[in-house]
């Protein structure tokens, strides 16, 4: 079997890769390597999948490559290729998001819908289409605000996804991924953040008052819904949301984080962020029904995970 893995070289990239590599198949990642944060923390990603004789690296921008020659005889194309981040979305920034998560994903479901081979197509949406949600927790059938020019990006990425399944039979799946944490985890990121501020004995930064909810989901229960999602008979033009399952506030986090490094984390509260939601929390019925998934990783072990990794990446102990 072979899988096409966009954004092979990011964080959940990456850590699909690998899972698909030690599965057996036959995986081609395509990645531009973006500085949206270090290209070299990218390369990293990818050292073990390099060496891996059944791994092929394609460089290039989705916007610009021979994509229907790229996908020829996969059987599996898994989009995570994308401009991510809420907070940085606005003004100047909005083209790069336009042309990575619309423009791109345009791209490859046009060369999706000739492939003869592809039986399905998953795209890595996101939680923030939903916005402030009127309700918790939000079924996939509650209407889409997006808060962010990030997450409007990402909806018209799904909207793509849903009509190029409708008009051309085009099998996609389009998977809502709420707050993705974990080894690799994109600098950006707020446990990221957190941690290597914490390791630094720095303070931390919290936006607003920290009451904020998030329902983190960890990248390896991610990426088995992903395989899922590619092997599973779902109809096609699905959105199913994976949230995370604990429903937990920015100040639980740093709470917990204290008690895994015995200290507490001192904290600096700067300004709310425009684009930043109040609370997400899917509900995730949908995914237990079509996929027969549910999130099988508890925060604290999650937590453990991505600070074990950062303070191996860091050379400090933890
Ligand atoms: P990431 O930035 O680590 O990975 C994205 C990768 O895509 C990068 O390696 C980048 O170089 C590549 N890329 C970007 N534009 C490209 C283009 N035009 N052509 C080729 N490659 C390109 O981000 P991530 O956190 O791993 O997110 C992966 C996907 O999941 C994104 O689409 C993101 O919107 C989505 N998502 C992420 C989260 C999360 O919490 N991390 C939550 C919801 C959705
Ligand atoms: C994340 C990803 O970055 C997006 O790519 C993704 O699409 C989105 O999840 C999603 O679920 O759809 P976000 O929820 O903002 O976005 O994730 P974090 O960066 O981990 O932030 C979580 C919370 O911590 C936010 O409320 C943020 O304001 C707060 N935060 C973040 C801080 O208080 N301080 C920081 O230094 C960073």
């Amino acid at each position: 079997m072979k899988a096409v893995v966009t954004g092979c070289a990011g964080f959940i990239g990456s850590t699909l890769v690998d899972r698909l590599l030690a599965e057996g198949y036959d995986v081609v990642g395509i990645d531009s390597f973006t500085d949206y944060y270090d290209p070299q923390v990218k390369r990293r990603n990818l050292e073990g999948a390099l060496r891996h004789p059944a791994f092929t690296l394609l460089e290039g921008d989705l916007v610009d490559r021979d994509l229907a020659a790229d996908i020829a005889d996969a059987e599996h194309v898994y989009h995570l290729a994308g401009q991510p981040g809420v907070r940085s979305s606005w003004g100047d920034e909005f083209e790069i998001y336009l042309s990575a998560n619309v423009l791109a994903t345009q791209r490859l479901l046009e060369a999706a819908k000739e492939s003869a081979a592809l039986r399905r197509f998953v795209y890595a949406s996101s939680s923030s289409v939903y916005g402030e949600a009127e309700r918790f927790p939000t079924e996939e059938t509650d209407r889409p605000m997006p808060r962010s020019p990030y997450g409007a990006t990402k909806l018209a990425g799904e909207n793509l996804c849903a009509l190029y399944a409708a008009s051309f039979g085009v099998p996609t799946v389009a998977l809502r991924f709420f707050t993705v944490y974990g080894p690799r985890q994109r600098p950006d990121m707020a446990f990221h953040r957190f941690i290597r501020a914490a390791l630094l004995d720095s303070a931390v930064t919290v936006y607003g008052d920290g009451e904020q909810v998030r329902e983190f989901t960890h990248v390896d229960d991610i990426v088995a819904a992903n395989m899922k999602a590619a092997t599973r008979d779902v109809p096609a033009g699905s959105i199913i949301n994976l949230s995370g399952g604990s429903s937990v506030t920015v100040n639980d986090v740093l709470r917990e984080l204290g008690e895994i490094l015995g200290r507490p984390v001192g904290v600096d509260h700067f300004d709310s962020v425009a684009g930043d939601v109040r609370r997400t929390g899917g509900s995730i019925d949908r995914a237990r029904q079509l996929l027969d998934w549910s999130p099988a990783v508890p925060l604290r072990a999650g937590l453990e995970s991505e600070h074990a990794w950062l303070a191996a990446e860091m050379g400090v102990r933890g």
